[in-house]
């Protein structure tokens, strides 16, 4: 009887070597005379563990990380196919805590399906999201995502529900979707695992979307930087072309779905929306006034969903569970489940999808383990670099959109960068202003020029020449930026920036820390 082992196809293992495993995992098989079938999955986003594969026994799937092609013969001496015991062992894989302590309710099929398996994804629950809105009413639909809570993932945050009713309301006889798919926040990575290892779960999402707002027509927006969620993607698109889940007559319901792939260049502000319409339509990126709203004229001058991919893929279980199921996830203002990426300094890296509410500090130390160091967190950048920089007095907050920005934080993309107690904050502080240089679409002053002033500022700043005013400066500057600058990227840039003077001024220079002693 042939045995199941699956193996991951996604980008992080991959790049430690799951290709060679399963390589040598066919082999030896061969080999032995073993009957094996490999399974290529995408990533449970237990990044530590990678390349992590599991073996389908009796008692369920068992798993063995991070195991190395060299490791391969030693498995099978050591009946890694019934589940023996090896150096590597790591038991009932959803019983692993740093996975089973998760709420996954949108990755929850990452690392079990066949990403390229339509059949797969239906066996797991997938479709039954579009099954269930089909022969809804295009309002209720709306209706039960506005219901559930979801806010958008890519950063603002700003309701879904809402967004699609303007959209669904917009006069026009061509409307369309777009999926932001450019994931340029340092430290994230949920959409590129979402796209590697579920992608008809964001196909589905979009197309309730289309249906929903009565767009017939959809793009995803990819960054080039992301060859294997490209290839899984597109893949997925024309699995569910074929099998009628795409195209003019979706599942014989009567509504037209097409949807395409689009790759940008890599430049960040192209995640912004505005910018990434105009790169859509083959433009350079560069920020659009607003209003109008896209949702009002986005795509070609046409009412647009412009939503995170996390957003879409949060919307089959809605529909699939109900608004409530959804929105019982949560606290406050901020329902359901939100992926969050645990990144830079950390033990064990990875994705951790829990309800909000759950503290920083729960997730750097007991899923996270503290740095990979070993030395002391100092501080975390959450929300990507454009977010404040924190130090250990604010690790109790929870993950929560209104307590972060009472904080002065924000949650973006949910990703955490973690430094240890040997991290430079004036060189982090630096590195966002240079970071927003490079990456201005430069279409207002603040951001072209303040950012490159501000990078001298600082470098004057922490050579000590005239350090009390470079300081006095720098505050002046950020201010002109947070209030001046026409979007985010210039206007959010401040808070790494400044949260690092307030929160560690003793590397600035001693003047700095002098004067934050007094404030
Ligand atoms: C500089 C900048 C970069 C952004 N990058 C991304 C990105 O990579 N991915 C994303 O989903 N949203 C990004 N956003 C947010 C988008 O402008 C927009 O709010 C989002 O796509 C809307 O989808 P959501 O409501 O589902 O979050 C960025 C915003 C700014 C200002
Ligand atoms: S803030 Fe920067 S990125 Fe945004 S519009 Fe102004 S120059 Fe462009």
């Amino acid at each position: 009887m042939s045995v199941t082992v699956y193996v991951p196809r996604e980008a992080t293992a991959l790049s430690l070597g799951a290709q060679a495993v399963a390589r040598a995992l066919a082999d030896e098989a061969a080999r032995r005379g073993d009957a094996l079938q490999i399974v290529r999955t995408g990533s449970r986003g237990l990044f530590w563990l990678e390349p992590l594969i599991e073996v389908q026994t009796r008692a369920g799937r068992v798993g063995y990380g991070p195991v190395r092609a060299s490791d391969v013969p030693g498995l099978f001496a050591a009946g890694f196919l019934t589940g023996g015991q090896h150096a590597l062992s790591l038991g009932p894989v959803e019983s692993i805590a740093y996975l089973k302590n998760q709420e996954r309710l949108t990755c929850g099929r990452l690392g079990v399906i066949d990403p390229l398996s339509l059949d797969d994804y239906l066996a797991h629950g997938g479709y039954q999201g579009l099954k269930a809105a089909l022969p809804m009413q295009p309002g209720a639909i709306v209706q039960a995502v506005t219901d559930s809570g979801l806010r958008g993932r890519g950063g603002a945050a700003f309701p879904t529900g809402i967004k699609w009713k303007t959209v669904q309301d917009a006069p026009g006889t061509q409307k369309y979707i777009v999926c932001n798919a450019d994931e340029g926040d340092s430290g994230t990575f949920s959409d590129r695992l979402l796209m590697e290892g579920d992608p008809f779960c964001l196909i589905e999402g979009m197309t309730i979307a289309g249906v929903a707002v009565g767009a017939t027509r959809g793009y995803i927006y990819l960054r080039c930087e992301y060859p294997h969620a490209h290839d899984c993607m597109r893949a997925a698109i024309a699995s569910a072309y074929a099998r009628g889940y795409l195209g003019a007559d979706v599942l014989g319901s009567g509504r037209a779905f097409e949807l395409q792939l689009r790759l940008g260049a890599g430049a960040y502000i192209c995640g912004e929306e505005t910018s990434l319409l105009e790169s859509l339509e083959g433009r350079r990126g560069q920020i659009r006034f607003k209003p109008p709203l896209p949702a009002l004229k986005g795509l070609f001058g046409c009412p647009t969903v412009v939503n995170n991919v996390i957003s879409f893929a949060s919307v089959p279980i809605i529909l699939q569970r109900g608004a409530k199921y959804y929105r019982d996830y949560g606290m406050g203002r901020s329902r359901g489940s939100l992926p969050i990426q645990l990144a830079g300094n950390i033990a064990r890296g990875g994705l951790v999808e829990r309800a909000f509410g759950v503290t920083l500090r729960e997730l750097l130390y007991d899923y996270g383990g503290g740095t990979r160091s070993g030395r002391p967190i100092r501080a975390v950048q959450v929300g990507g670099p454009l977010g404040a920089y924190w130090p250990q007095s604010k690790f109790d907050t929870p993950l929560d959109y209104e307590a972060f920005a009472a904080g002065g934080g924000m949650l973006g993309h949910g990703g955490i960068v973690v430094f240890d107690d040997t991290v430079d904050m004036a060189a982090q502080a630096r590195y966002a202003m240079e970071f927003c240089a490079i990456e201005s679409c430069g279409k207002c002053t603040p951001c072209r020029i303040g950012s490159t002033r501000g990078v001298e500022v600082i470098d004057r700043l922490v050579a000590g020449d005239r350090a009390a005013m470079q300081h006095t400066v720098l505050r002046d500057l950020c201010d002109t930026m947070l209030n001046g600058s026409l979007c985010a990227l210039g206007g959010l840039t401040p808070y790494p920036v400044l949260s690092a003077l307030d929160y560690f001024p003793e590397d600035f220079s001693k003047q700095v820390a002098l004067v934050a002693a007094q404030r």
